[in-house]
């Protein structure tokens, strides 16, 4: 435990603005760019003017709060409102549908998670929920079922790496309220066959979410590529929720996601209000109370400045990239690519060989990377740019996967964590 006398203390003064800019700068000095071209982690780059286009849009509502859209900011409630009508046509959303911005997947999930447990435990009289969700899915689904007091059943994936549609029937019981599915998950870029686990879903009754956190604004696009991406919005029957993350693929700044429902009467399932206190009615949909505006504005400038035809172009440097990045690996032997990948990332195993050590050296020549498990394997999550250094990478996987092969490698031994380590 930390003593008081370890701890910082507050400051008692004030320094120049000019110190603290220098200490902070300096402090910095270390970290990477988030849109470094090594970066093969989460980082979702569409370009030197879209990020500009979406800082300038952050900047400008930077000071600004969300919930105060109706009485200080209208300008909020019109990107807010134009971004849900966009992200609506866009999942092919029925007349009625319903969204709400997020902070991010998280809170769009829960806020899913808790339309589904609510409605099943007025409707259904289900007060021992239970959800069955694909290997893949996202953790936070553990973790926010963990929090809303739901039990969640976690099924492996089939041998194609995708969402095992027999065993999740298999694993229903009077007490489950939701199916999940993935498109794709973060693990993999491989989309869960979304059609037939909402067919599940309608056959039993049960509330159907789509996570299309990673793949909502760019499977699409993908698609008008003429890609083979499954269909995974509510354009299938059954879907009832869909959660996308325009601090993604969207390329708004962090935190702006949104939940889609497949129809308005829903929302009371999400919703809170309350008179309790003595200021006033008070009502909200969101887990979050204070936002910044800035996230959801950085948003709505990006889908402005792309359109759909600037997506299709981002996106179509992604998908160039991962087959640039797949082929070479599948060309080194003893590298296998985890399924077919349809979304922007993939992730690959080697079987027989240390994948931690192969991690290691690849990050100690600079490259950022994400560890995956079950089957231990390498992530790389690309962005448009990337395809520009697929042939490096290659070259430094050929090397050390050959130096792992004559026993050259060790692992450091570190615990295998999420994100860059
Ligand atoms: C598939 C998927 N779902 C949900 C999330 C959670 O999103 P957030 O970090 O915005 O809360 C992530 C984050 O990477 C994700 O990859």
């Amino acid at each position: 435990m930390t003593s008081n006398a370890d701890r910082l203390a507050f400051p008692a003064s004030g320094k120049p603005e000019k110190l603290v800019s220098d200490q902070m700068i300096q402090a910095r000095a270390n970290d990477w760019d988030w849109f470094s071209l090594k970066n093969l982690t989460a980082s979702y780059f569409g370009g030197e003017d879209v990020a500009r286009v979406a800082r300038e849009a952050f900047v400008r509502h930077i000071g600004d709060n969300v919930v105060h859209q109706t009485g200080l900011h209208p300008s909020v409630r019109k990107w807010e409102t134009e971004v849900i009508d966009m992200a609506l046509d866009l999942f092919h959303a029925p007349v009625g549908a319903a969204g709400t911005i997020t902070t991010g997947g998280s809170e769009s999930i829960t806020l899913a998670l808790k339309c589904a447990r609510d409605k099943a435990r007025v409707e259904k009289g289900i007060d021992k929920p239970e959800i069955v969700i694909p290997q893949a899915a996202y953790a936070v689904f553990n973790k926010l079922s963990h929090f809303l007091g739901i039990k969640v059943v976690q099924i492996d994936h089939s041998l194609d790496y995708r969402a095992d549609v027999a065993a999740m029937e298999a694993a229903i019981n009077e007490n489950t309220i939701a199916l999940v599915g993935s498109a794709p998950p973060f693990p993999l870029g491989v989309v869960d066959p979304i059609v037939e686990i909402a067919a599940l879903a309608q056959r039993h009754d049960l509330w159907m979410h789509v996570d299309a956190c990673i793949g909502g604004f760019m499977l699409p696009f993908a698609k008008e590529l003429g890609e083979d991406v499954p269909d995974f919005d509510f354009s299938v029957p059954g879907v009832t929720s869909i959660s996308a993350d325009f601090h993604k693929y969207g390329y708004s700044y962090r935190g702006c996601s949104i939940l889609c429902l497949s129809d308005e009467s829903l929302v009371k399932w999400q919703g809170f209000s309350s008179d309790a206190w003595p200021a006033g009615a008070y009502y909200s949909k969101n887990l979050a109370g204070s936002r910044n505006a800035g996230p959801i504005a950085s948003a709505w400038a990006v889908f402005n400045f792309l359109g759909r035809e600037g997506f299709v172009e981002v996106t179509r440097g992604i998908i160039n990239g991962r087959k640039a990045f797949i082929e070479g690996v599948e060309e080194i032997d003893g590298l296998q690519v985890l399924g077919t990948p349809q979304g922007p990332h993939f992730a690959f195993k080697a079987d027989g060989l240390d994948v931690h050590a192969i991690a290691d050296a690849l990050m100690a020549r600079g490259w950022g990377i994400n560890i995956g498990s079950k089957p231990d394997s390498i992530l790389l999550m690309l962005s448009h740019h990337h395809h520009q250094i697929a042939g490096d990478f290659v070259s430094d996987l050929d090397g050390i996967v050959s130096a792992a092969r004559e026993g050259k490698l060790r692992a450091k031994g570190e615990d295998e964590v999420y994100g860059i380590y």
